[in-house]
């Protein structure tokens, strides 16, 4: 295997993993591939090469980054994406190749949010009925099916591609991806009566400005709270700390190239 990087594999699905794979295009010497789940019909396509699919669980993983010769994968993918960071966690130990996970931060209450954190798409659900009967649902399509029991709530629920049953029976899909205005959603909001809004802290800016538009109309918000990452898997907020990491990667020690399996970001 080389001992500095020459092929980054980012696990990707997010706006960080694209605007990674298009910083490091722009480095000499290096081969980036971005890997996909393959769940959104029409991806936005990183820059590089691209891969789409799963591998197979944390064995697949592994043996693809032999197989590929890779040198350092960076874990972009969703803050919610966690059976992804497990199986990367687990594959780049077996391949003995260092994991950098670019994690965006989560949203920070702000006076005037009325936020019900709560810790899974399940407690979500629990907690709706006591707080509204139209209900807007930014989860994505994979989440709805938890909403699907509540028969007495109206559900505008917004994803990427159309969700799959089972369907809450009182539901209204909005198709549409981000980023998105606070005066679209707040007009959004107003339009369909919504009294309770559902989101994972997803962090960044392309879907903050629902929690602004819901701040502004005093509606309150659920909000599913992050799973862990994986221990000991180094964490950078953006894509410049992701790009010191890999750089440090490839600077020669004293004695030669060097490849710290856990550099500090
Ligand atoms: N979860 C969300 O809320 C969310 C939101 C926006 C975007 N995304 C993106 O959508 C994708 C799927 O998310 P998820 O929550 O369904 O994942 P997940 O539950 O953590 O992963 C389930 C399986 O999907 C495959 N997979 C996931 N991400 C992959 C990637 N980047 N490349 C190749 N295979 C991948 C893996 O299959 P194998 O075991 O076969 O390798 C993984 O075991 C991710 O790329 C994520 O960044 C997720």
């Amino acid at each position: 295997m080389a001992a500095v990087p020459r092929h980054v594999l980012i696990l990707g699905g997010t706006t960080e993993g694209r605007a990674l794979a298009a910083a490091l295009v722009e480095l000499p010497s290096l081969r980036v591939t971005s890997s996909l789940a393959g769940r959104v019909a029409q991806p936005r396509l990183p820059a590089g090469e691209v891969r789409i699919g799963g591998f197979g669980g944390p064995d697949g993983l592994s043996a693809w980054l032999r197989g590929e010769r890779v040198d350092a994968v960076v874990d972009a993918t969703h803050p919610f994406a966690a059976g992804m960071s497990r199986n990367a966690a687990l594959a780049a130990a077996t391949a003995e190749v260092p994991l950098l996970a670019l994690r965006r931060p989560g949203w920070t209450q702000v006076p005037g949010d009325r936020w019900h954190p709560v810790p899974s798409l399940a407690a979500a659900a629990e907690v709706l009925p006591g707080l509204g009967r139209r209900v807007f649902l930014t989860t994505g399509r994979q989440g709805i099916a938890t909403f699907a029991h509540l028969d007495e709530l109206h559900f505008l629920a917004r994803s990427v591609d159309p969700p799959e049953p089972p369907l809450p029976s009182a539901l209204e899909v909005l198709l549409d991806r981000g980023p998105f205005t606070f005066d679209g959603e707040r007009a959004l909001l107003r339009e369909h009566r919504i009294d309770v809004l559902v989101t994972k802290d997803s962090g960044g800016a392309a879907t903050a400005p629902k929690l602004t538009a819901a701040r502004e109309l005093g509606l309150p918000v659920v909000v599913v709270e992050r799973p862990p990452l994986p221990d000991g898997v180094p964490v950078a907020p953006d894509v410049p700390g992701a790009v010191r990491w890999l750089e440090r990667l490839r600077q020669p020690g004293p004695t030669g190239p060097t490849r710290p399996p856990h550099p500090t970001v």
